[in-house]
């Protein structure tokens, strides 16, 4: 039986899959993070020595299972959830994510996943591409100072001292790319309810969208 589709969509670190985490807590639902599965094929790429800029070295879609489940990322059977967050990683996911090959082969697993229960789905595309028919579809911004400090905090939390001007240079350049690239950009859904989290807390945002997801499903009566 299908669920209740939540659709989280925002640029990096406007706090969706934090934010997405929560909420699939808090009521008990299904949380699929694409943004990591989109690191997990970058990773394997880098792993396997292919050439990144080349669409067909991603043939390995193929036969590679990438699979998200509680919060964990597979690929196969092995745990890549830490290795995802890898810096070579993180710079090299723009260009791994802008090739259609790619793109089609984790949207069909993202909307095999949301066939079934309840989900709360973040990421990029998810309710203009992914789940056009979602129930509820929440667009998150928040300035790019505030969006870099907050990844500066992650950073500092993980050993990793680098200088919140880099950290702001490197937003700025990892929006650009995907809100211009050619295929499924950063768009936001025409029938997406934009929440400017800058000066809210992270609960504010998620009891926000727990109130905005019970009054759908009483009109609806998911
Ligand atoms: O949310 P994140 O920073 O972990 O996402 C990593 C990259 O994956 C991001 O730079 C763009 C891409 N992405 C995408 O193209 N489509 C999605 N639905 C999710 C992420």
């Amino acid at each position: 039986m299908s669920g209740f589709n939540l659709a989280i969509d925002g640029p990096a670190g406007s706090g969706k899959s934090t934010i997405s985490a929560r909420i699939a807590k808090k009521l008990n639902w299904t949380h699929i993070d694409t943004g990591a599965m989109y690191r997990a094929v970058t990773l394997k790429a880098i792993e396997l020595g292919v050439n990144l800029e080349d669409e067909s070295s991603y043939r390995f879609l193929e036969s590679v299972v990438v699979h998200y489940d509680f919060d964990k990322i597979f690929v196969d059977d092995r745990d890549v959830t830490e290795a995802i967050r890898s810096e070579d990683v993180t710079n090299n996911v723009s260009l791994v994510s802008s090739f259609p090959y790619v793109r089609k082969k984790l949207v069909e697993l993202q909307k095999n996943a949301a066939l079934h229960g309840n989900i709360v789905m973040d990421g990029r595309d998810i309710g203009t591409v992914v789940l056009p028919n979602a129930d509820l579809k929440v667009f998150l911004t928040a300035n790019v100072e505030e969006r870099a400090k907050r990844r500066y905090k992650e950073n500092i939390k993980k050993g990793k001292d680098q200088h919140i001007s880099k950290v702001i240079e490197d937003i700025v350049v990892r929006d650009q790319k995907d809100s211009t690239r050619k295929e499924s950009p950063l768009r936001i859904a025409d029938d997406a309810i934009i929440i400017d989290t800058t000066y809210l807390t992270i609960d504010e945002v998620v009891d926000k969208i727990i109130e905005l997801t019970d009054k759908k499903e009483n009109k609806h009566g998911v």
